[in-house]
């Protein structure tokens, strides 16, 4: 049986000032009537699962509530009483379902991803669960257009099954790594979700992080309910070491695999992502809001508060919000990240 374990935690600052530390992206409306965490869970419509896990932070909580709710979808939400990274969160979840003694296959989706084609997402997972039936950690790699730094890189080995060995992982490599990587044509990006056995996932942790597993197992054994939450115990997840399931697991575990994704996946990792999920105009320009745009070319503007109009200007990015404007450069919008951090110091 498949568990979903959708990871809904993340803050997503290279979308500010849309996404916030209290509104990040995983809630934002940004391609739809639905948010993104609601899209995840509506995709997995087509797939016969148990009721899915949303790990998620506990000062998001009603924010997850109010959305399951207004969806009229199901889940559980585990709170984590303090941000830790993947790694824990996905083995909190593997505990909590042995815990109801079952070892089922946890599909872990991040909460946060755009996916065009939910049919072939679907097709995706149902040819990964032979492998992850078998023991394999299975990863769903997306061919690479350009070298990206903020992903994963698959390299593929063998044929295996409806996939591929996994030869090896290498998280976030620096730009002539990942250059290297693409030039070698055997590569995949990593697109974050995961297809594995819940038994086989802690077993690869109590080998590779036991003090993690350590301080998850008692995050499970004494967490609490609250409402309709369950909270994982705050002294012990804050001993947790904070590492995603990719530096921690995936970069060293013995036996994994990946299975081809073809589902125009994106995980809008920038304003430039967020530009192709849309169709723009003949100009190039995407507006969406109150956009006035004259002579302008290849923009992004998001106008959700106030008139905002363009003149003479092209390759920007204008995003207007109630309290924050952020007008940039589209070759540079990977810096906004490092814009937040500087403006969080700053106070
Ligand atoms: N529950 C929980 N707790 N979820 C979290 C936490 C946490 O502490 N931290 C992050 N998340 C969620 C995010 O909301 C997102 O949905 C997912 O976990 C992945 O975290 P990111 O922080 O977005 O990771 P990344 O984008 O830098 O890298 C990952 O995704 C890439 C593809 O988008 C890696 O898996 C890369 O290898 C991959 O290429
Ligand atoms: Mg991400």
């Amino acid at each position: 049986m498949i568990q979903p374990v959708i990871l809904s935690g993340g803050s997503g600052t290279r979308l500010w000032p849309l996404s916030r530390e209290q509104m990040p992206k995983q809630f934002l409306r940004l391609t739809g009537e639905q948010s993104l965490l609601q899209q995840t869970l509506t995709r997995l419509e087509g797939l016969t699962t148990l009721p899915p896990m949303l790990m998620g932070h506990h000062s998001h909580r009603f924010l997850m509530a109010e959305q399951l709710r207004e969806g009229q979808q199901e889940g559980q939400i585990v709170l984590e009483p303090a941000g830790r990274n993947t790694a824990p969160a996905i083995a909190c979840a593997a505990l909590l379902a042995r815990q109801l003694g079952e070892d089922p296959l946890l599909l872990v989706l991040p909460a946060d991803h755009v996916i065009g084609d939910a049919t072939a997402f679907i097709d995706s997972v149902q040819r990964a669960e032979p492998l992850a039936e078998q023991g394999y950690l299975v990863t769903f790699g997306v061919v690479p257009t350009h070298p990206e730094t903020g992903y994963g890189y698959i390299a593929c080995g063998n044929a295996l099954g409806a996939g591929h060995h996994l030869e090896a992982f290498i998280e976030k490599p620096a730009l002539e790594r990942a250059k290297a990587l693409l030039a070698q044509g055997d590569t995949l990006w990593n697109s974050g979700m995961f297809l594995l056995r819940a038994s086989r996932y802690l077993a690869e942790l109590e080998r590779l992080q036991p003090d993690m597993l350590a301080a998850c197992q008692e995050a499970v054994a004494r967490a609490h309910r609250d409402l309709d939450f369950l909270r994982l115990d705050e002294q012990a997840f804050q001993r947790c070491p904070s590492e995603s399931i990719d530096y921690a697991v995936m970069e060293h575990c013995s036996q994994a695999a990946v299975v081809p994704l073809d589902a125009q996946w994106s995980d809008i990792g920038s304003f430039d992502a967020l530009m192709a999920t849309h169709t723009p105009d003949a100009a190039g320009n995407v507006v969406t809001g109150d956009g006035v745009l004259s002579d302008t070319q290849r923009s992004l503007v998001v106008a959700n508060h106030r008139l905002v109009a363009t003149l003479g200007v092209e390759d920007l990015i204008v995003v207007e919000t109630s309290d924050s404007v952020l007008v940039a450069h589209r070759d540079k919008v990977q810096g906004v990240k490092q814009l937040v951090a500087a403006l969080t110091q700053a106070g």
